[in-house]
C-alpha cells in the first residue's frame, strides 16, 4: 500500500513518517522509504549520516532510464522524451513489485538498516533555488509520481512517501496515489488551514485523508484540532524525547520509543492497513488517466510536440494480476 505524509512546513512530516517506517521495519514489513519533499530531510532521519545522505542517488538526475524502463516495450510510448510523469503504463510496460530488484531500484534506491531490518530508500534529490520553477520542481517529482503510476503493491507491503503539502502535489495527480494520507498538523491556525486546502483538492477524488496531531502538549491542543478538524483527526504524538535524543545523534533503541507515541504508530498501521482494503484498482487507474490527459493539454501536448492522448491504454487496468513483460 502506498502512504503520504504530508503538512505544513517544519510540522513533523519527516519526523512521523521515519518512526512510522521506523514501526513497519521492527514488525518485519517489507518498505520502500522515499523522500518526495522540498527538503530532503528523510535520510538523516532514518539515521544515515551527512556524508551517507549526500551519496544517495537522486531520482531526478536518472529519470531517462526510470522511463526506459518503466516503457519497456509499451507501442503507446515510443521514447523517454515523449513520457511525462503523467504517463499511465499500458500493455507493454514494465511495472514494479515492492519485494523485487529491479534496474530502478539498481539505480536509485538505497538499504538503509533499522532495528528489525533494512528498508530501501529512494530519495527526488535536493531542490535548488532553480529547481523551484514549476518545470524542473515537477521533473524531481514527477520520477516519484512515474513510479508510483507504475508500481503493483500489495497488502502487507508499503511504499512510505515524506512530501510537501505544496500545490505542485495538485497540479499533477501525485496526491491521488496513496491509499491514505496523514496530515501532519500542529495544532496552531497555520497547521490546520494547510489542511483545509488539503481536504479541498481531496474532496473530488475520494483521497482519504486523517489528521495526525503532532507536537501536542495538552488538552487544549487536542480540544483545537479536534475542533478544527473534528472526525479527521486520527491521533495526536507529543514532544519525544526519543525523537530529541536522535536529533543529537544518538538514536536510542527503536523499542525504547515512548509507549504513547509507539501506540499512535500503531494506529497509523492499522488505518492504512485497512485503507488498502478499499483500494479500487479501476478508479485508481483512472484517476491517472484523468490526471495525465490534463497534463498533455495543459503543457505536454506542446512541450513534446506530440499527442500524449495517444499514450493511453483504454483496456488497460493496473492491479495485482497484471504480469509485467520483461
Ligand atoms: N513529536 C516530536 N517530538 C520532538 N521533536 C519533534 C517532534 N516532531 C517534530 N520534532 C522536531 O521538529 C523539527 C521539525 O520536524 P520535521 O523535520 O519532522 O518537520 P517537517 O514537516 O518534515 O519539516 P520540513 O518542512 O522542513 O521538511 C525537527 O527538529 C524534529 O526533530
Ligand atoms: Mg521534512
Amino acid at each position: 500500500m502506498k502512504i503520504a505524509f504530508v503538512g505544513k512546513g517544519g510540522s513533523g512530516k519527516t519526523t512521523l513518517s521515519s518512526l512510522f517506517i521506523r514501526q513497519l521495519a521492527a514488525d518485519g514489513a517489507p518498505v520502500i522509504a522515499v523522500d518526495a519533499d522540498i527538503n530532503q530531510h528523510l535520510g538523516p532521519a532514518l539515521g544515515l549520516d551527512e556524508a551517507e545522505a549526500a551519496a544517495l542517488p537522486a531520482m531526478g538526475d536518472r529519470l531517462p532510464l526510470i522511463k526506459n524502463y518503466l516503457r519497456g516495450a509499451n507501442p503507446r510510448v515510443t521514447s523517454a522524451e515523449t513520457m511525462i510523469k503523467t504517463t499511465p503504463p499500458g500493455e507493454g510496460s514494465r511495472l514494479l513489485r515492492v519485494r523485487e530488484e529491479n534496474p530502478v531500484y539498481d539505480a536509485c534506491a538505497r538499504p538503509v538498516e533499522l532495528d528489525g531490518g533494512a528498508v530501501r530508500l529512494m530519495v527526488t534529490g535536493p531542490f535548488t533555488d532553480a529547481d523551484l520553477g514549476v518545470a524542473c520542481y515537477h521533473s524531481k517529482t514527477g520520477a516519484v509520481e512515474l513510479c508510483l503510476n507504475h508500481l503493483v503493491d500489495g497488502r502487507d507491503e508499503y511504499v512510505v512517501v515524506d512530501m510537501t503539502a505544496g500545490s505542485d502535489s495538485f497540479a499533477s495527480g501525485m496526491f491521488t496515489r496513496f491509499d491514505i494520507t496523514f496530515l501532519v498538523a500542529e495544532p496552531t491556525r497555520k497547521g490546520v488551514s494547510v489542511y483545509r486546502q488539503y481536504k479541498e483538492y481531496a474532496r473530488d477524488f475520494g483521497v482519504e485523508l486523517k489528521v495526525v496531531g503532532n507536537k501536542v502538549q495538552g488538552q487544549d491542543d487536542v480540544d483545537f484540532l479536534r475542533a478544527e478538524v473534528g472526525g479527521d483527526l486520527l491521533v495526536t504524538v507529543g514532544h519525544s524525547d526519543w525523537v530529541r535524543a536522535m536529533e543529537k545523534g544518538r538514536p536510542p533503541r527503536f523499542e525504547l520509543l515512548e509507549d504513547t507515541n509507539r501506540h499512535a504508530l500503531r494506529l497509523l498501521h492499522t488505518t492504512a492497513d485497512s485503507a488498502y482494503e478499499r483500494r479500487d484498482w479501476e478508479r485508481y487507474t483512472r484517476q491517472m488517466v484523468h490526471f495525465h490527459l490534463k497534463n498533455a493539454e495543459s503543457w505536454g501536448n506542446e512541450r513534446t510536440g506530440a499527442d500524449l492522448a495517444a499514450q493511453v491504454d483504454p483496456g488497460f487496468v493496473l492491479d495485482e494480476g497484471v504480469t509485467a513483460s520483461v
